[in-house]
């Protein structure tokens, strides 16, 4: 709606005045409403920022503008508040948790590429990151209007698997593998590296293994199916802890037959070359070659990931695609885009990085088996929060839900509430408050409204606005109108933080007018409006919580 306004004042100005580029600014609390800066305009025109001001002042009266100011070289405008209140709380109410939900014209579809762990490794925490970032990422999509297709690009592939197979003939115990999947073939992997140092030739054997599975040999395919299956099992409690899904689990190994027609591909196109017995690809000065095939004719995690993106681009329609990944493999996505480019296509790849993951200021790392397994780790979370919630409601429903959602919601507020590219600071107790920038207080502040509205009939039809005139009230009107403003935001640059900061401010302010003001108040017709009043924002919040992965509560 102030989008709106802000956007008919440009229109007017540029018909009246032929400015292309006026900015309007919504500048912080307690000012105008929206402001004007002269001084370009005042250069332009070769005046000083008054005359400037008395020369368009009268045109910037579009709908919903009641008046405006001259302070220091702004033009400062002032919104009529009762009538523009009462449009923007109607619409958050017809629309309920579909307001800010948007409509593409033209559909487009996006692949998200995250979460995709490694077969036979725990879930790692960069793949925890990747989860809840690209969970955001995606749902912020399908509420913008696009098709998204959830990709879980497994590691499903690769010489590794030739490294635990043999470490498995030699070492492996079926009953003990069974017990504890992950852990015992973590245990393999570290063996066979363990006694590389001694046998020069496993290396070699474990080439050769991978070298049969990829040419379909029977007996190394039933066993890697059979170390993926007890691997997914794992994963899969994780997701399901997460309430996180998927459209599609096609990993590295769905695109085994698919690479032929990729180097094939490559080949046509004159792009192809050997080196040393390797089939590479120039990529030109400034990064290395990209590796498709190796000397046995082994063919390499790039050369998987091209094969998927033509299958993206030809079985989904995606021009878009979208890979959450830690930073580690910058350069890979780089050389992707790069070797597509030179095959000829345009896509939009984009690598979605993020920061690392410390405990105590250390990295922190499932994998060295310095810390718990991850599992364990949230676990923990959910008894902490269970013990608080016990504490502070002790006759509370379905604790264990509840406790659940809260140990999650902290967790995944923790990860998202700063930019992405930042490190997270991973500390339970501090991430599972009930004030400050957490999970739990964001909940809390949801189930408040809740409590406040209990057994209130809302009437929307008959609303008087008169209250919202009052500026503490308008205020957050309007922070509830940049909602549509702040997705746009957080889609552009790929960034749940930005719903999670607006979210928190949200929440804030909130609270800090419930500390001074009272809703159930005495007067029908004010009781009336600030029962819309508090809906709206609730709703706005839940409806943020959940573009976070989060579950809004009615009760903790
Ligand atoms: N499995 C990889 C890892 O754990 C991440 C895969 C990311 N996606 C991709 N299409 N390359 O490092």
């Amino acid at each position: 709606m102030i989008e709106m306004i802000k956007k008919n004042i440009k229109t007017k100005i540029k018909s009246i005045h032929g400015i292309e580029d006026l900015i309007v600014e919504e500048p912080k609390r307690g000012v105008a409403d929206l402001a004007i800066p002269l001084f370009s305009l005042a250069k332009l025109w070769k005046m000083n920022p008054k005359m400037v001001f008395d020369k368009i002042q009268e045109d910037v009266y579009v709908e919903h503008v009641s008046h405006v100011e001259f302070t220091n070289g702004f033009l400062n405008i002032y919104l009529e508040r009762k009538n523009l209140s009462k449009t923007i709380l109607k619409n958050i109410f017809e629309k309920q948790e579909h307001y800010g939900d948007q409509i593409l014209e033209k559909k487009e579809t996006v692949v998200m590429d995250y979460s995709s762990p490694n077969i036979a490794k725990s879930f790692g925490v960069g793949h925890l990151r990747s989860t809840m970032i690209g969970n955001s990422i995606n749902l912020i999509h399908k509420k913008l209007g696009y098709d998204t297709v959830a990709v879980n690009h497994l590691g499903d592939w690769g010489t590794q698997f030739g490294k635990m197979i043999v470490a498995y003939q030699k070492w492996g115990n079926k009953a003990e593998l069974e017990k504890n999947p992950i852990a015992e073939m973590q245990k393999l992997y570290v063996k066979f590296h363990d006694e590389e140092k001694n046998d020069d030739t496993l290396e070699q054997q474990a080439r050769d293994v991978f070298k049969a599975l990829e040419e379909g040999d029977e007996t190394y395919t039933k066993l890697w199916q059979w170390f993926k299956e007890e691997s997914l099992k794992e994963f899969m409690d994780m997701y399901e802890l997460l309430n996180v899904s998927f459209d599609s689990f096609a990993g590295e190994s769905f695109y085994n037959d698919k690479m032929q027609d990729a180097v094939k591909e490559l080949e046509s196109k004159d792009l192809l070359k050997i080196d040393d017995g390797a089939t590479i690809v120039d990529l030109g000065e400034d990064m290395p070659p990209a590796l498709v095939k190796r000397t046995d004719g082994a063919t390499l995690y790039i050369t998987r990931d091209l094969a998927a993106i033509l299958y993206r681009h030809r079985h989904y329609g995606a021009n878009k695609l979208l890979y959450v990944v830690g930073n580690e493999q910058q350069l890979h996505f780089r050389q992707l885009k790069k070797l597509t480019d030179l095959m000829g296509y345009d896509f939009d790849i984009e690598h979605i990085n993020f920061g690392l993951v410390l405990i105590d200021g250390k990295k922190m790392s499932t994998r060295g088996g310095k810390f718990k397994r991850l599992e364990e780790v949230i676990k923990q979370a959910i008894e902490l929060a269970k013990e608080a919630i016990m504490s502070k409601n002790p006759n509370l429903k379905n604790q264990d839900e509840v406790a659940k959602n809260v140990a999650i919601g902290a967790i995944i507020y923790n990860d998202l509430k700063n930019e992405r590219h930042l490190d997270v600071d991973f500390n339970l107790e501090n991430m599972l408050k009930f004030e400050g920038q957490t999970g739990p207080y964001l909940q809390y502040s949801s189930v408040r409204i809740e409590s406040i509205l209990k057994g209130y009939d809302i009437e929307i039809e008959k609303l008087d606005a008169s209250v919202y005139e009052q500026v503490h009230y308008f205020e957050i009107i309007k922070q509830l109108a940049q909602f549509p403003n702040v997705l746009h935001r957080a889609r552009d640059t790929y960034a749940p933080s930005v719903i999670s900061k607006y979210i928190m401010s949200l929440a804030q302010s909130f609270n800090s007018f419930y500390g001074k003001e009272r809703i159930a108040v005495e007067d029908q017709s004010v009781l009336q409006a600030n029962l819309v009043f508090a809906r709206s924002i609730q709703i706005v919040l839940n409806e943020g919580l959940r573009l976070l992965g989060i579950k809004a509560l009615k009760e903790m």
